[in-house]
């Protein structure tokens, strides 16, 4: 059976845009798969604990190695990997944050990205141990970033790209809403763009 984990980073919940245009993504998929598993993680309002010291010892132990609380000190990551495992479509929505994504999605990032578990390290650099899957991140900022006039630096982007073929997800298909400060009218342009962009990625059938 096919599964869609959908990552929600925004701390407004449901006033969230990010968060809305994401429902759009998952209302999509999930006509194109009605029997599909959907697990919603609203890490923006229930974020999983920041990495702790017993982690960062267990993440740098082997795993012939582990002790019993090497083991229980990666339970949570254990989970969130297996998590994401058992689900073939991802979909992440965060809004920008000081240029980047929030310490909240950051803090599930530590927990899944994950040397000798999640990825392998090579003599050819990190090599990603999950399977590639089709991955949807809608991304929002109060301000703009692209265009040719005066404009922010996007670090969400090229950061999760980054991030997410470490893991081996190289299918990756970003869309940005952008100026959502500057009022409804702003916001409605935004949403219009979201759905011209859903309506390629995901037709309506
Ligand atoms: C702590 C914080 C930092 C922010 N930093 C930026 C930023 O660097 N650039 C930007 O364009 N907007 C920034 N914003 C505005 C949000 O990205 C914007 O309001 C976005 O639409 C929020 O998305 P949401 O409705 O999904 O939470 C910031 C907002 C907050 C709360």
């Amino acid at each position: 059976m096919s599964a869609i984990l959908a990552i929600y980073a925004s701390p407004r919940g449901a006033a969230s845009h990010s968060e809305r245009v994401g429902r759009m993504v998952v209302e999509r998929l999930l006509r194109r798969s009605p029997d599909a598993n959907l697990i919603i993680r609203r890490v923006g309002v229930e974020p999983p604990p920041h990495i702790d010291a017993a982690y960062a010892a267990a993440m740098e132990t082997p795993e012939a190695h582990h002790a019993a609380a090497d083991r229980q000190a990666l339970t949570r990551s254990e989970e969130m990997i297996a998590e994401l495992e058992a689900t073939d479509r991802l979909v992440i929505a965060t809004p920008m944050h000081n240029f980047t994504v929030p310490s909240t999605l950051k803090a599930w990032i530590d927990h899944v990205v994950r040397a000798r578990r999640s990825f392998a390290l090579t003599p050819r650099g990190k090599e990603g141990l999950l399977a590639d899957r089709p991955t949807y991140v809608v991304v929002s900022a109060g301000g703009v970033v692209s265009g040719d006039g005066p404009r922010q630096p996007d670090f969400v982007t090229p950061y999760l790209q980054h991030v997410l073929s470490v893991l081996g997800i190289r299918d990756v298909r970003f869309h940005i809403l952008e100026s959502l400060v500057r009022g409804p009218e702003a916001v409605h342009a935004a949403e219009r763009r979201a759905r011209a962009w859903l309506d390629l990625q995901l037709p309506e059938e």
